[in-house]
């Protein structure tokens, strides 16, 4: 029998990271800038932008159909970013993935073409957690076809309470639209036993994995649901790409989402036939250079030890708590095993105004309603101050947010 030698462990170094993000150089306020507004949108490596810029100036071309050696070159650059987004989430296959906007036409999508077999009566499941691009294409429908949506309720911490979501769902249940991770309170939701709840209901689920995929690195195929949406901008890519995965053979079922060039088979004066899946579903021309960095930024973060950027991300989460609540904040999202997302607020500060006054500190937090309506009347507030990490934050960082929220508040009371 052999013996496995231990590979020594390389300690992360979020140093080595950062390097690799020119933007966080960036002074600002005469002071070095502290990025923890991760969770809104990621700041992008070297890679990615040299991916685009390299996609510009050297194979440019509109993508398939094209018989000269740009198209060509540009097509295939196009399609190999499908297939890295692919690897990144774990889908079986590259035509699995449909490249979209962003996470919002993503859930718009699956909304409009499986809406279509919606009709009065039908019942969608949603948590009072979700983003509100996991709230209002179903509102649209709601308002469309006279569906109902029924609403999951959270645990005390903020977690998704299991029997509140057992109760959601019934017989006419015709899609479970979950987050794998709210943008709020870091929670965590255990996506492979909604998937698994859903499904002995014969209910699909579509999972909103804007967070985790960034927090985590989600396996679509383990997870096991129907529909799986991410957006490149806060994977460390750029805006206007964004990922639809799709199980089995939804994308052959499901109806097309809009109409144009690029999606069609043949179109007479009679009817229209469609391109097979991914590009039924790829209307016009798509965002190419965009899409080519998401697939940079997709090869960028599978070449990390993406379990070390969890682990780290939690360390400085822990740490930013602590001290929150060390200087008598309100800490919103305590759930277990929860993501690098802080939401906090005080008394007698406005998170507005607490946002204001870090930025002249050079800390760029968010303040606001977080694009959550629901979940904010949920926890009686009107909105909250929100510190979110990512891979090149540091624990000088989290000194250097604490000390300038220290600073304000005295500034504000
Ligand atoms: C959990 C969650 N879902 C959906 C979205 C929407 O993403 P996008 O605006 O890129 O479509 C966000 C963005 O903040 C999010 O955090």
């Amino acid at each position: 029998m052999t013996v496995a030698l231990k590979q020594p462990v390389a300690a992360f170094d979020p140093q080595a990271i950062r390097a690799q993000f020119p933007i966080l150089s960036r002074r600002i306020n005469d002071k070095p800038l502290v990025y923890l507004d991760n969770a809104a949108s990621a700041q992008k490596p070297r890679a990615v932008i040299d991916a685009m810029v390299g996609a510009m100036e050297h194979s440019y071309a509109n993508v398939h159909r094209g018989l000269h050696t740009l198209a060509n070159e540009s097509t295939q650059a196009f399609e190999a970013a499908r297939a890295d987004v692919a690897r990144l989430l774990g889908a079986d296959a590259p035509e699995r993935i449909v490249f979209t906007r962003g996470t919002t036409e993503a859930i718009n999508l699956v909304a409009s073409s499986l809406g279509q077999s919606i009709g009065e009566g039908d019942e969608i499941v949603l948590s009072i957690m979700e983003h509100h691009s996991n709230i209002v294409p179903w509102h649209l429908l709601r308002e469309r076809k006279g569906a109902v949506i029924k609403w999951v309720e959270l645990n005390p911490d903020g977690s998704l309470d299991m029997e509140s979501y057992a109760s959601a769902l019934g017989d006419r249940t015709k899609i479970v639209a979950l987050t794998h991770m709210s943008n709020v309170l870091g929670t965590r939701t255990d996506g492979a036993e909604i998937v698994r709840m859903a499904h002995a209901r014969g209910a699909p689920v579509l999972l909103d994995g804007s967070q985790a995929a960034v927090h985590g690195a989600p396996d679509v195929m383990a997870l096991g649901a129907d529909f799986y949406v991410v957006t490149g901008h806060k994977l460390y890519g750029p805006t206007g790409a964004g990922a639809l995965y799709a199980a089995g053979d939804w994308l052959d079922r499901l109806p097309p989402f809009l109409g144009g060039g690029e999606m069609i088979e043949s179109v007479s004066r009679e009817a229209v036939s469609y391109a097979p899946p991914p590009h039924k579903f790829e209307a016009g021309t798509p965002a190419i250079v965009e899409a080519i960095g998401f697939g940079e930024a997709a090869r960028w973060l599978m070449a990390q030890d993406r379990p070390a950027i969890a682990a780290h991300e939690a360390a400085l989460l822990e740490k930013a708590t602590e001290g929150v609540l060390a200087q008598g904040g309100r800490v919103h999202g305590t759930a277990p095993d929860k993501g690098g997302i802080l939401s906090f607020s005080f008394e007698k500060a406005h998170p507005h105004d607490l946002a204001q006054l870090l930025d002249k500190y050079g800390v760029a937090v968010r303040a606001g309603q977080h694009c959550a309506e629901p979940l904010m009347e949920h926890l009686g507030v009107h909105s909250t101050a929100r510190a979110s990490f990512a891979a090149y934050n540091t624990e000088e960082e989290v000194d250097m947010f604490l000390d300038a929220l220290k600073r304000a508040r005295e500034m504000l009371t």
